[in-house]
């Protein structure tokens, strides 16, 4: 089957790019982005990736951007939404809308260090080993049911961003193969398939 795979992305795209150059047995048919400006969305365009930008502060309420978000993803017509580095939090409707069909790469090991600032808040703990998760998504934040981990160990004297480009290395491997694997098994989706267009 040739899932239809939505992403939605905020920042630089590396982990889409790892998506567009693995075969993962679906077909990436969008990005809908919040941030017009960001690198992802130069990505998605130039490898001729379907793009939608929905900038927040283009509506007049959360609400409407909400509703709007939804509206986006729901005409591509997902089996399975990927957050790829992106930085808000979906609502309980849209989450409703896709049970068990939207998944998160997060670069820590959860439930250990949730949110937007989860390697800043790693190395402000001083662990000596943290990681990324793939995970499904719910109505918390970073709390859905965990799909795969990988450890990653921290190295003394590196910065945060050195942390996290090394995490990032990881991630753009195990949410390839996590989508993979979902596909192959359409374990859990229960509604994969019935979204096709
Ligand atoms: C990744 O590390 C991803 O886990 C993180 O943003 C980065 C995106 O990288 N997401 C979160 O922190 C979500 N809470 P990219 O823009 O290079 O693909």
């Amino acid at each position: 089957m040739n899932a239809r795979l939505v992403v939605l992305a905020s920042g630089t795209g590396t982990l889409l790019e790892a998506l567009l150059d693995s075969s993962i047995g679906g077909q990436v048919v969008g990005l809908v982005s919040d941030q017009p400006e960001s690198r992802v969305v130069h990505v998605a365009e130039s490898r001729g990736i379907f793009t939608r930008c929905v900038s927040l502060g283009d509506y007049s309420s959360r609400e409407s951007w909400e509703s709007d978000l939804l509206a986006q993803v729901s005409e591509l017509g997902p089996d399975l939404i990927i957050a790829a580095g992106f930085m808000r939090i979906l609502s309980p409707q849209f989450v409703d809308q896709f049970p068990r069909q939207i998944i998160n790469s997060h670069p820590s090991l959860l439930p250990l260090f949730p949110g937007a600032h989860a390697v800043r808040d790693t190395m402000a703990a001083g662990v000596k080993v943290t990681g990324c998760t793939v995970h499904f998504i719910d109505h918390g934040v970073d709390t859905g049911e965990i799909i795969a981990q990988q450890q990653v160990s921290v190295q003394p004297g590196e910065s945060e961003s050195e942390l996290h480009e090394r995490i990032k290395l990881i991630e753009r491997r195990l949410l390839p193969r996590s989508i993979e694997q979902l596909i192959e098994s359409h374990s859990g989706i229960s509604n994969f398939g019935k979204g096709t267009k």
